[in-house]
């Protein structure tokens, strides 16, 4: 799907969420704080996406990020969360998180249970790392904005 707001560059702090990600779901995720939800196109589509992370200085990796509701757990407010694809030693609270959103996969959905949500995150998380690897997506992993410190 073709969004006129794609490739998407986001950049701010990442703040504690309810911590139910690395929890209950196995999946940690990365908040950003009200401000970045904020300043986001205001057609934007709730949904889940992916494209390219890196933290302070890390290398850029795959990712997938969340931007809604939450319908599952009736969140009040749209927020962006952001899986990163790489196992990292520590949490990084306090850290800059730039993203490049450059695709959508999925509208937000609700589920019956946990079991089910950590399912179609599995399959999502299977369809980004594919998704990534086409040269029109790897040109986007070296774009300035990752470069420029
Ligand atoms: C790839 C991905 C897909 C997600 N899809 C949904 C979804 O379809 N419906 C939903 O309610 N929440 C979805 N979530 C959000 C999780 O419910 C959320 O990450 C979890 O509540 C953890 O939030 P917390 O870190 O603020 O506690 C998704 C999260 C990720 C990373």
């Amino acid at each position: 799907m073709s969004l006129s707001y794609l490739p998407l560059f986001l950049k701010g702090e990442v703040v504690k969420g309810f911590g139910r990600g690395s929890k209950e779901l196995g999946c940690p995720t990365a908040n950003y704080s009200r401000e970045v939800a904020q300043s986001l196109p205001q057609d934007i589509k709730p949904g889940v996406y992916y494209g390219w992370a890196q933290v302070n200085s890390h290398p850029v990796y795959k990712m997938v990020a969340n931007i809604g509701w939450c319908p599952f757990y009736q969140n009040k407010e749209l927020s962006v969360e952001t899986h990163v694809m790489h196992d990292f030693e520590k949490d990084f609270y306090g850290s800059n998180l730039k993203i490049c959103i450059i695709g959508y996969l999925r509208p937000e959905m609700n589920f019956s249970s946990v079991d089910s949500l950590i399912q179609t995150i599995k399959k999502d998380i299977q369809n980004a790392d594919e998704l990534l690897e086409v040269a029109e997506a790897i040109k986007l992993k070296t774009h300035d904005f990752f470069t420029d410190q």
